[in-house]
């Protein structure tokens, strides 16, 4: 059975909770799956402090002991994950924000491989469709695979119209979703994403050496040598631009 966590950046339990409910019933609906509700009001994690030891030596060298592996083991643990938010001032909230912060090692070495991720976010009126693209780029940049997340809208009081085209966006995110979540493998990358790797990989190898956290985890998974950073075949097409990627990563590190 499929497990899915949801992680909720709400201080209360209302509309994000609700959105994050009904989304589950939806996807029951095409598979069982064992659904974890993660509200991380009620985990201990403390501010980022900027000290940059996850970056530079290791996650492991985070100075805070809190929460933050257990909310990893979490995602570890699952084969998809939701991350649910209300857009506060045009953007997550506070408590979102700051999980991502401590996750921002991530996005230097990618790791949730083959995991699904969706957003959902809710809001009174307007500005959470910027919210919903930051979040799925902050997946895709994590490395899980991501279905498109879906903005609700739920100002108080809410009419009988609008609850009813908030349950047709959760139906088609959750539909979304489970597609995702029951692929195989992770998919191919698009030129976009084959772009960044490459591009990044090119020019890591050769302005970084072995002091470096990000150059010796490049090295011991196998990225300086590999198509992308997990085994997909490539057309010709996609061969092709990979190199002229490497190529330019390469001109890059030459003139800085
Ligand atoms: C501090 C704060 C800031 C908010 N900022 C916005 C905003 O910029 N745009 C918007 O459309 N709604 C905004 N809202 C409304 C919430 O996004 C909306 O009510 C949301 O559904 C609340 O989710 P909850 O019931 O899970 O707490 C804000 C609410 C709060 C409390």
């Amino acid at each position: 059975m499929k497990r899915v966590t949801a992680f909720i950046g709400s201080a209360r339990k209302q509309a994000t909770y609700e959105a994050v409910r009904e989304f589950e019933r939806n996807l029951n609906s095409y598979t069982e799956v064992e659904f974890e509700y993660v509200f991380l009001k009620d985990y201990r994690l403390e501010f980022c402090r900027g000290c940059k030891l996850c970056f530079d030596k290791g996650e492991e060298f985070c100075p805070i002991h809190d929460d933050r592996d257990l909310l990893i083991d979490k995602i570890n643990h699952s084969d998809g994950v939701i991350f649910a938010t209300p857009n506060y001032s045009f953007q997550v909230s506070a408590p979102m924000k700051n999980l991502l912060d401590r996750l921002a090692f991530v996005l230097h070495r990618p790791c949730f491989f083959g995991k699904a991720f969706t957003s959902i976010v809710t809001q009174g009126v307007f500005g959470g469709n910027s919210i919903v693209k930051y979040l799925d780029s902050m997946g895709e940049n994590s490395g899980y695979s991501v279905s498109k997340g879906c903005v609700l809208t739920t100002l108080e009081p809410i009419t009988k119209a609008a609850e009813e085209k908030n349950s047709r966006k959760i139906k088609k995110a959750a539909a979304r979703f489970y597609r995702v979540l029951m692929r195989p493998s992770p998919p191919n990358p698009s030129f976009f994403r084959l772009m960044m790797f490459r591009m990044s990989r090119t020019t890591m190898k050769e302005m970084l050496s072995d002091e470096y956290c990000d150059y010796r985890h490049y090295k011991e998974e196998g990225w300086f040598q590999s198509d992308y950073y997990y085994d997909v075949s490539l057309n010709p097409v996609k061969k092709l631009a990979g190199w002229f990627f490497d190529f330019i990563g390469h001109r890059m590190s030459r003139q800085s």
